[in-house]
C-alpha cells in the first residue's frame, strides 16, 4: 500500500512527522507492508497533515490527521475526505505552476519526468535562445515577486547585453507576511524551479545561477540542495561547461533581512556585502551580480516558465484578465476558515477569494478588511470586494498585488494599530540608506501615537509624511509603507478618531 504524508514545513509544523511514524507503527502492528512517500502539500493547510492512500486507482485523503487517528487509513472514519482530486478546493483550481506539488515525491527525478518535467527545457533547446525569450514575452508572464515587470523583456535586456559572463539569480527571500508560495514550490517541486532557471540561463547565455533563500526556510534550503545534487546526476544541471547548454547553480542563504528581498540588496548580500539598496540605474539586467548582466527573478516567475515552454505562450496568455496573464498562486492567510494556496487565472474577485474559497473568517465574525500584497499592501474593505485580482485592477484601488498574499481580518481589527505596525515594520527593516524611510518611519510611529492619544490634527501630518515617503524613498520598502497606513486611514477613519472601542 502506498501512503503519502507531506514533508512540507507547514504539514511538519502541524505534526506530519509524528503521523508518518505512527502510520509505519500501525502497519507493522497489522502485519502489512506500506510504502510511505513524503510529498509536498496540496495547499489545503487547514487539512494538514493530509494523508493520502492509494485505493482503486485514486488517492483518498484523510485529514487533519493525528497519530491517534492513523487506524482510519485502514478502517475508515470521520477524517476520510474521499478522492483528493474531487475536493472542490483542488478540483476547481487551474494548477499550472503547482501541477506537481503534492502529487509527486519532490526529490524523485523519475516522478518529475513522468509528470511533465523536462518538457519545457527540451522545448527551449529545440526553439533556441531568441525564440525562448520571445515565447516568454508572448506569454505575458510578469514578475511574480510583486513588481509585475514583463519577464520576457527583462530576459531580452540580459540576452542583448555584451559580456563574457552572465548570471541567473532566483529571489527566494520570500518576506511578505502571509505568503508561502515560494517555499511551497521549493519544498514540493524543486526540480521545476531548477528547470525554469536552466531555461532562463539558456535563453540569456548564462552558465551559473544562484537561488537566494531566506534562512527562515531550512526545509526549502535542504530540498533545493538535494534537488540540485540530483539534477546534476540527471543532466538537468551540468557542472562541466561544454557549450551553450551548460548551466550549474548553488543555494545561497540570506540572514533574515526583509530588505534583502529587494533585488539590489540581494545582490550586495550575495556578493558578501551589507544588504543595502543600490540606486538604479544601472539595472541588474545590465550590471548585476559582480557587475555582470544578471536575470533576477522570483521563484514563481521562473517556475512558471517550464509550463509555458512546454504548452506554448498562447495557452498561457489565453488565461487571466487585461495585462495580468496566466495563473497566480494566491495565498490566503490570517483570520480565515480555509487558509492555503489556490492557483487560478487572474480575474477572480476579492470577494470570491475571501468568502467562497477562504470561507470567510475563522472567528465567524464579519470581515473588516483584507491586506493584499504583504506588509506594504493596502487594506481593502468589503465594499471593494468586487475588485478583480489583477495588477492594474488592484493598483486602481490604491493597492498592489505584490506576491499575491491575502491576509484576512475580522471586525475586531484595530486599523490604527495595523497602520502603526506598518511604520514599525518599515523602521525595523529599513536599510537606512535614504532619509524618508529611515527617519520617516520613526516619525510615522510617533505621529500615529499622537493620533491615538487624541490629537486628531496630526492626521494631516501623517498624510503629508506618507506622501513624502511614497515619492521620496529609494526603494519599495519606504515607498510602499504608506499604502497600508493611508488605506487604513481612508477606509477606516473612525478607528483613528474615535478610540472608545479600543484599549488605547
Ligand atoms: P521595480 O519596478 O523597480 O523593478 C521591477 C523589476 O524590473 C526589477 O527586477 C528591475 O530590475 C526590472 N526592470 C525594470 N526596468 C527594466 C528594463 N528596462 N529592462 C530590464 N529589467 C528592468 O520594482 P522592485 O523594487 O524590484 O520590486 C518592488 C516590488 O517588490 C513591490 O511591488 C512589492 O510588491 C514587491 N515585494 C515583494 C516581496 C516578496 O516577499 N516577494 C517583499 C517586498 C516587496
Ligand atoms: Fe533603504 Fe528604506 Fe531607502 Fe529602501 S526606502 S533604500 S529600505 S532606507
Amino acid at each position: 500500500m502506498r501512503i503519502w504524508v507531506p514533508i512540507d514545513a507547514a504539514a511538519r509544523a502541524l505534526g506530519a512527522d509524528a503521523v508518518a511514524a505512527a502510520v509505519l507503527a500501525e502497519a507493522e502492528r497489522r502485519g502489512e507492508t506500506v510504502e510511505i512517500v513524503r510529498n509536498g502539500t496540496r495547499g489545503m493547510i487547514w487539512l494538514e497533515p493530509l494523508v493520502e492512500v492509494e485505493r482503486d486507482g485514486a488517492r483518498h485523503g484523510f485529514g487533519p490527521m493525528t497519530p491517534a487517528d492513523v487506524g482510519q487509513l485502514w478502517d475508515g472514519g470521520s477524517l476520510a475526505l474521499g478522492p483528493v482530486d474531487d475536493i472542490p478546493w483542488i478540483r476547481d483550481q487551474q494548477r499550472l505552476t503547482f501541477a506537481r506539488v503534492g502529487l509527486t515525491d519532490p526529490l524523485s527525478f523519475a516522478e518529475y519526468e513522468a509528470n511533465g518535467g523536462m518538457a519545457g527545457l527540451r522545448a527551449a533547446r529545440a526553439a533556441g535562445p531568441a525564440a525562448t525569450v520571445q515565447m516568454v514575452t508572448d506569454s505575458g508572464l510578469r514578475g511574480r515577486g510583486g513588481a509585475g515587470f514583463p519577464t520576457g523583456i527583462k530576459w531580452k535586456t540580459v540576452a542583448g547585453a555584451k559580456a563574457a559572463r552572465k548570471y541567473v539569480i532566483c529571489n527566494a527571500d520570500e518576506g511578505d507576511s502571509g505568503t508561502f508560495a515560494d517555499r511551497m514550490l521549493m519544498e514540493g517541486d524543486p526540480f521545476c524551479l531548477i528547470e525554469g532557471m536552466a531555461i532562463a540561463a539558456f535563453a540569456v547565455g548564462a552558465a551559473q545561477g544562484y537561488v537566494y533563500i531566506r534562512s527562515e526556510y531550512p526545509d526549502a534550503i535542504r530540498a533545493m540542495e538535494s534537488a540540485i545534487r540530483i539534477a546534476r546526476q540527471n543532466g538537468l544541471l551540468d557542472r562541466s561547461p561544454d557549450g551553450d547548454t551548460a548551466f550549474d547553480m548553488e543555494v545561497r542563504v540570506g540572514a533574515g533581512a526583509y530588505v534583502c528581498g529587494e533585488e539590489t540588496s540581494l545582490l550586495n548580500s550575495l556578493e558578501g556585502r551589507r544588504g543595502v539598496v543600490r540606486a538604479k540605474p544601472p539595472l541588474p539586467a545590465l550590471q548585476g551580480f559582480l557587475g555582470r548582466p544578471t536575470v533576477v527573478n522570483n521563484v514563481l516567475s521562473l517556475a512558471a516558465v517550464p509550463w509555458i515552454m512546454a504548452n506554448g505562450a498562447a495557452a498561457y496568455a489565453d488565461l487571466g484578465i487585461g495585462r495580468s496573464k496566466g495563473t497566480m498562486p494566491i495565498q490566503i492567510a490570517g483570520n480565515v476558515r480555509y487558509a492555503g494556496l489556490y492557483e487560478a487565472p487572474f480575474g477572480m474577485t476579492l470577494g470570491q477569494i475571501v468568502n467562497e474559497i477562504g470561507g470567510g473568517t475563522a472567528s465567524g465574525r464579519p470581515v473588516k478588511a483584507v491586506q493584499v500584497g504583504g506588509p506594504l499592501g493596502a487594506y481593502i474593505p468589503p465594499d471593494q470586494f468586487d475588485t478583480p485580482f489583477g495588477y492594474e485592477e488592484l493598483a486602481g484601488k490604491e493597492g498592489l498585488l505584490g506576491h499575491a498574499g491575502i491576509v484576512v481580518f475580522d471586525d475586531t481589527a484595530d486599523m490604527l494599530e495595523l497602520a502603526r505596525f506598518a511604520m514599525e515594520f518599515c523602521a525595523v527593516e529599513s536599510c537606512g540608506k535614504c532619509t524618508p524611510c529611515r527617519i520617516g518611519s520613526i516619525r510615522g510611529i510617533e505621529t500615529i501615537d499622537r493620533i491615538a492619544a487624541g490629537e486628531t490634527e496630526a492626521v494631516a501630518i501623517l498624510t503629508d509624511l506618507c506622501n513624502t515617503m511614497k515619492w521620496g524613498s529609494l526603494c519599495a520598502l519606504g515607498g510602499f509603507a504608506p499604502y497600508p497606513v493611508m488605506s487604513a486611514l481612508t477606509h477606516f477613519p473612525d478607528d483613528f478618531t474615535d478610540r472608545s472601542g479600543f484599549d488605547r
